[in-house]
């Protein structure tokens, strides 16, 4: 019988040559934890939809940033559930506002952890789109206009990051010429530069009570395109972002693996509600072990190349990291 020629069993003898030779790490300094608050409620809410997961009253984010940054979680992003919807989101361009507000607690809170806002209109508006609607589509570059004032409520309130996730077209360049006459020239950019329009994101509308009906086809990506995708990231690259971002992740990881090969920027992953609503449906139906398909599917990002992991494990996988051997 032919031997095999080469035996790649011999590094997979022994923990500690498994260890040795492994190329992917998950470190808590990878994880982005989302959190919600809902204005006027005085306990959390479930989140039906995702087990787990609440809905907190103001006066509990301080808490819950701090219990994030105890875990060693680098980064919180906010997002706020309003109850002063209007039909352009106003309420973010208010100092005083609800945005405005979750960042100042926040940093507050935990002067050391990065706070992150998600710069959109969609929590904000009482059609729920992601900015100003006028003939039954978003306006691009009116929303731009409303992203730069949003912007700088959020830079005055000391935020340390800025996420727009709306995917207008030149959103970074705006974001940028805004913070930069503003003297905000420090001040980060991740964009949620590649956001397909995903069925994943169903749970999260359970989460942020959103009214919208519609859909977000005519600006967010057409999830059977991947040149596209690519492009979509390389254009905000081009514009100034930091950071960029492919969302969902799991059955996007083509696009990770290409705008990580072609861009020198940091890479994001959203691992988004459906995802992980997913997972908490496999694990309660006692199908699936959770705690090792979780990291298995957190490995796999890192794996194809992103570098940050949002996701709503983030506290529960750093607690995981504390038990297992890395
Ligand atoms: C809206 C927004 C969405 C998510 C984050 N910001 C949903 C959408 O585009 O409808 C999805 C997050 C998730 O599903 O976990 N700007
Ligand atoms: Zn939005």
């Amino acid at each position: 019988m032919q031997t095999p020629n080469f035996r790649f069993r011999r590094l997979r003898r022994s923990n500690s040559l498994r260890r040795m030779v492994r190329e992917t790490q998950l470190s808590r300094a990878d994880l982005i934890l989302p959190i919600f608050v809902e204005e006027g409620i005085e306990q959390p809410v479930a989140i039906t939809s995702m087990p787990g997961v609440v809905r907190y009253p103001e006066s509990q984010l301080a808490d819950v940033v701090k219990r994030a940054a105890a875990a060693g979680i680098p980064a919180v992003l906010l997002f706020g559930v309003s109850q002063h919807k209007d039909a352009l989101g106003r309420d973010t361009f208010n100092p005083q506002g609800l945005l405005a507000r979750m960042i100042t607690t926040a940093k507050a809170a935990a002067p050391e952890i990065t706070v992150i806002s998600d710069n959109c209109f969609c929590e904000y508006t009482d059609h729920g789109h992601c900015g100003v609607v006028v003939d039954d589509d978003v306006d691009n570059d009116a929303t731009l206009e409303n992203l730069q004032r949003q912007a700088l409520v959020c830079a005055r309130a000391g935020v340390d990051m800025l996420a727009p996730s709306g995917m207008q077209d030149g959103m970074i360049a705006a974001l940028r010429e805004a913070l930069d006459g503003a003297g905000f020239t420090h001040l980060p950019i991740m964009s949620y530069s590649t956001k397909f329009a995903s069925a994943f994101y169903g749970p999260f509308r359970d989460a942020v009570d959103s009214s919208f009906k519609g859909t977000r086809d005519s600006y967010q990506m057409d999830p059977a395109n991947s040149r596209e995708a690519l492009a979509e990231s390389l254009q905000d690259e081009a514009e100034g972002a930091d950071i960029l971002m492919v969302k969902p992740a799991l059955a996007y990881l083509d696009i990770v693996s290409q705008v990580a090969a072609h861009s020198e920027r940091p890479l994001a992953v959203y691992h988004v509600s459906g995802e992980y609503a997913m997972i908490k449906a496999g694990a309660a139906a006692g199908v699936i072990d959770e705690q090792a398909i979780v990291m298995e599917t957190m490995l796999s990002f890192k794996r194809a190349g992103a570098n940050l992991i949002i996701t709503y494990y983030a506290e529960q996988i750093a607690q995981w990291l504390d038990q297992t051997d890395v």
